[in-house]
């Protein structure tokens, strides 16, 4: 390993707001970026990986197939499925691109995006920010979304009936948006959309299929997290690197 030499002033600013020291590998690209021949078993990306088909918990709101936009986000909105809709200040719908190649995916509004009505708009957000910034990505390049679109109250983690009465929703935004990769961000997120118990760890490092679209998702570190635990943001950076070139080769070598 080698400090960069060649990184570029930009990405190494991105890396340093992420407050990141850049190592790069002596076989890493000029960007940083080690070609696919080259990356470690833990992130090849296997054919289309099988996974468990959701469970449904919950029938859902009915009647969001076929829906646009716009009657989509009112329905959002004038939802009362579960009980969070008596506590929110409002829906957080989703903000972004919706045209984007990357669907980004967390948890639950919190208390700043519960008053701001938008995803990731505190403290986690701003790391997302610095994220996406570390891959050359702006917010408004992308989707970003969260499995529940109202706050539970206390920020405790979202309930699986809560999810499961929103998951439509956000099944009908992946509809819309087709996005070329869903990145979910921490265990909970993760474990929502695979419908799986696996622990992010094993969850990373490897292409999924999200059904029943087939849409590829990989997993990294929640921004919240990785606030608290800052030791774990080179993984995310290896989570992100990866991510980018997913996309960059189902772009048929288009810039992600
Ligand atoms: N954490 C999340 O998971 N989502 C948000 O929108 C904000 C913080």
């Amino acid at each position: 390993m080698q400090k960069s030499a060649e990184m570029s002033e930009r990405q190494r600013a991105y890396l340093k707001a992420m407050d990141i020291d850049v190592w790069v590998r002596r076989d890493a690209g000029a960007d940083g970026v080690v070609e696919a021949s080259v990356l470690p078993p833990h992130i090849a990306v296997p054919p289309a990986t099988v996974e468990a088909p959701p469970v449904p918990e919950h029938q859902g709101p009915p009647a969001v197939s076929g829906l646009d936009w716009t009657a989509l986000e009112q329905q959002v909105g004038n939802c009362t499925l579960c009980e969070l809709h008596a506590t929110r200040t409002q829906t957080v719908f989703g903000v972004g691109n919706r045209q984007a190649d990357w669907l980004i995916i967390g948890e639950a509004p919190g208390a700043d995006e519960d008053r701001q009505g938008e995803p990731f708009v505190g403290r986690a957000g701003q790391l997302l920010n610095a994220m996406l910034k570390a891959i050359g990505l702006c917010r408004e390049q992308v989707y970003i979304a969260n499995i529940l679109k109202c706050r539970p109250p206390g920020n405790r983690d979202p309930r699986p009936e809560e999810a499961a009465c929103c998951s439509a929703y956000l099944q009908r935004q992946i509809e819309l948006i087709q996005p070329k990769l869903i990145l979910a961000l921490g265990r909970i997120a993760a474990q929502r959309l695979l419908q799986s118990n696996t622990s992010l760890a094993r969850m990373r490092g490897q292409v999924h299929r999200l059904e029943p679209s087939g849409t590829p998702l990989m997993v990294t570190y929640h921004p919240a997290y990785l606030l608290r635990s800052p030791a774990e943001k080179r993984k995310a950076w290896a989570d992100l690197l990866a991510a980018r070139q997913f996309v960059r080769q189902t772009s048929d070598g288009q810039p992600a």
